[in-house]
């Protein structure tokens, strides 16, 4: 099966009431780990690439490690770029076989991110490419742009219409609460979604895919870990799981997880050195690392996207 753009997989997924996981990857044991769980639940996948990604591995490792989970598993694939930030680097990954871009001009004014966007999509569509676009800015850090607790904004749902009939996007990424990295709550914080937000825009945008970023849970039992074998993690609060799941049995159609793999594998690496001090072969450490990734998956497939067996 060749690599799949987004468009059957959020159809089913709006149908169905569960959402898909997109999972950041960087190397080929974070590919190698996502794509076992999927295949093992059978589940679609997508897999994103940001920025700093192609910068780390370059873009056509990164493109071949995922032909080879196409191979290895026959499963529907989509690669999609992860918050593109300019035209050139959308233009650069459809070019270079990417199915899905996210063209993020959140951080633009409402017009300028319609021009950018529009003009994103026109390119990605005569391609065969679909577009992720989005509105409302979330907190936290992602690729270098940090923006500050308190200072995102949530999507304005009198906004959404007219910014996908303009653009013509095929999803849309709306700020409902979440953010990226580990720290999404202060200690002490009552974690919150603004469903209200999600409903009003699905209200408006029927039978529209919906996608949400900074969807980590950040499990507390892997902070402990982390930290129990030397690390020095402050007081990290995620999503709760059952926020997602609601979510997912909503508008929402695409799930974006990166921390909580970042934390499964670093707890594993870390737990494994202390527990192994005389082992240096990388194949020792990075095993039971693309295990813990695998499980994690596994975990959200299952509990909190409900897309296993939608393969
Ligand atoms: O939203 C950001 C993703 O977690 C990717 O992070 O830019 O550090 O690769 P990165
Ligand atoms: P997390 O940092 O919550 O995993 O979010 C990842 C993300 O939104 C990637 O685009
Ligand atoms: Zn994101």
């Amino acid at each position: 099966m060749p690599l799949v753009t987004t468009t059957e997989m959020f159809k089913k997924a709006y149908e169905g009431g569960y959402a898909i996981g997109a999972f950041n990857v960087n190397n080929m044991e974070i590919v190698q780990a996502i794509t076992e769980a999927a295949k093992e639940e059978q589940a679609p996948l997508i897999l994103q690439v940001s920025a700093g990604a192609r910068k780390y591995a370059k873009h056509g490792y990164l493109v071949h490690l995922v032909q080879a989970a196409i191979e290895d598993t026959d499963l529907p694939i989509a690669l999609h770029l992860d918050h593109g930030a300019d035209f050139e680097v959308c233009k650069s990954c459809i070019d270079g076989g990417f199915s899905s871009v996210m063209i993020d001009g959140s951080h633009h004014s409402f017009e300028d991110n319609i021009e950018l966007t529009k003009k994103v999509v026109e390119y990605a569509h005569a391609h065969g490419v679909v577009v992720e676009g989005e509105l409302g800015t979330l907190a936290g850090i992602e690729d270098d742009v940090k923006v500050e607790s308190g200072n995102e904004q949530f999507t304005k749902p009198e906004e959404v219409e007219e910014f996908v009939t303009r653009t013509g996007v095929d999803s849309l990424a709306i700020a409902i609460g979440t953010s990226h990295g580990a720290y999404k709550f202060k200690p002490g914080q009552t974690p919150r979604l603004r469903f209200d937000i999600l409903e009003e825009v699905s209200k408006r945008l029927p039978n529209f895919p919906i996608v949400l970023h900074g969807a980590s849970s950040v499990p507390q039992e892997f902070v402990k870990l982390v930290n129990q074998y030397g690390g020095a993690m402050p007081d990290a609060i995620g999503i709760p799981e059952e926020m997602l799941r609601q979510a997912a049995t909503m508008a929402v159609c695409k799930i974006n997880i990166d921390s909580d793999l970042r934390l499964a594998m670093t707890a594993a690496i870390r737990k494994h050195m202390v527990e192994h001090p005389d082992h240096f072969d990388p194949r020792q450490y990075l095993s039971p690392a693309r295990d813990a990734i695998r499980e994690m998956v596994r975990h959200k497939i299952v509990d909190v996207l409900g897309c296993n067996g939608k393969a």
